[in-house]
């Protein structure tokens, strides 16, 4: 039997870091000051948003005025569908994606058209992916006020590559594009297309977030790229007080720890490869392949209560997804090394026992 590892449960479900941020994120907030706490920052007077946004405008080459600050990227989605969506306007959003998009319409008077996905199998490893001319005949079709891509994308975890985004977005210039980027990071860490991408296409914003790569969830910061044309969104998600000194000094020294980030994601490429090969060996398991931390796999329907309560047993929690798109599929978190291997230890005895 598995040797019960850790004694409080391991939340591999909700797509957090398990590593944690930088340790030079706690030791500034060893030496948090009392201005830091008491003080508004001056940097509205600067005529900037705040230092992290001209950090972000000065690392991308972008101007600072085009950089929104939010309170995670979950802010940006909502105020960017609540400011441009009227009622009865229609957001087009792919229907094998994060649940949350879906309610968001509603909440203004809007409507969702959702666009598929298709899956192909490369290599031996399955993979989801952006049908663009799809989504192209669908947005003619449809004409909707914004389009909404997320890339990597949850749960399926693929990306659409920068050519395929590059065409899409020349063909619905009519519309507000928004790509949620929330994982950016974890299997790709190209930037090359976002300054050239912004000027080109004045109607796109690109939103990120500290949340995933940088392990800042609970921090709440988002951030986006916004193009020439939403100077109106802009000014209506500047703050005049400012944001959060604390989380904009954290996030601006996660930027600089880039080596201890990239230590992660290596880990996380090693123990993707890990999943793959030894899902790949159980009868009815499929893996998707994954640009995120996380990664979404096909069980057999019959095993999934019973294997719930076996990993809950081991304090384990991981997504069985319930959703009119994912019935059969569990999204996992990738956990730390040691994490990741006593969840594979123990589905590997679940299915032992079954047998
Ligand atoms: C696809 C996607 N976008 C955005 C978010 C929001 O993250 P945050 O508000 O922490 O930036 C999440 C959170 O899980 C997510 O899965």
């Amino acid at each position: 039997m598995v040797e019960q590892k850790f004694k409080e449960i391991q939340y591999l479900d909700r797509n957090e870091s398990q590593y944690g941020p930088s340790p030079k994120c706690f030791e500034f907030l060893k030496d948090v000051t009392i201005d830091e706490l008491s003080w508004y920052s001056r940097d509205y007077a600067r005529g900037v948003k705040s230092s992290l946004s001209e950090r972000i405008a000065a690392d991308f080459d972008i101007s600072e005025k085009q950089v929104i600050l939010s309170y995670g990227s979950e802010d940006l989605l909502k105020q960017i569908i609540h400011y441009y969506l009227d009622r009865k306007e229609r957001i087009l959003i792919p229907k094998h994606a994060w649940w949350y998009y879906k309610k968001v319409a509603y909440e203004v008077g809007g409507f969702n058209v959702e666009y598929p996905m298709y899956i192909l199998e490369k290599d031996g490893l399955k993979s989801y992916y952006y049908d663009v001319d799809k989504m192209i005949e669908i947005y003619n079709r449809e004409r909707p006020r914004i389009v909404l891509i997320a890339s990597p994308n949850n749960p399926t975890g693929n990306k659409i590559p920068k050519e395929e985004l590059g065409r899409f977005l020349d063909a619905c210039r009519g519309a507000l594009v928004m790509i949620d980027e929330a994982y950016w990071g974890f299997g790709s860490k190209d930037n090359s297309y976002v300054k050239p991408f912004i000027d080109e296409f004045p109607n796109l914003v690109i939103c990120r977030t500290f949340s995933k790569y940088y392990a800042l969830a609970g921090l709440r910061i988002g951030f986006a790229f916004a193009g020439k044309n939403l100077e109106e969104l802009i000014n209506y998600s500047v703050r005049y007080l400012g944001f959060n000194r604390i989380s904009e000094k954290l996030a601006e020294i996660a930027l600089d720890d880039e080596q201890y980030y990239s230590d992660i994601m290596n880990k996380m490429q090693e123990d993707k490869k890990y999943f793959y090969d030894e899902f790949r060996k159980f009868d009815g398991f499929e893996p998707y392949k994954s640009y995120a931390n996380f990664m979404l796999v096909n069980m057999p329907t019959e095993i999934r209560k019973d294997l719930d309560s076996f990993l809950k047993e081991r304090n384990l929690l991981i997504k069985f997804l319930n959703e009119e798109a994912f019935k059969t599929e569990t999204r996992i978190t990738l956990g730390t090394q040691e994490q990741n291997r006593y969840l594979m230890d123990s589905i590997k005895e679940f299915m032992n026992n079954r047998k």
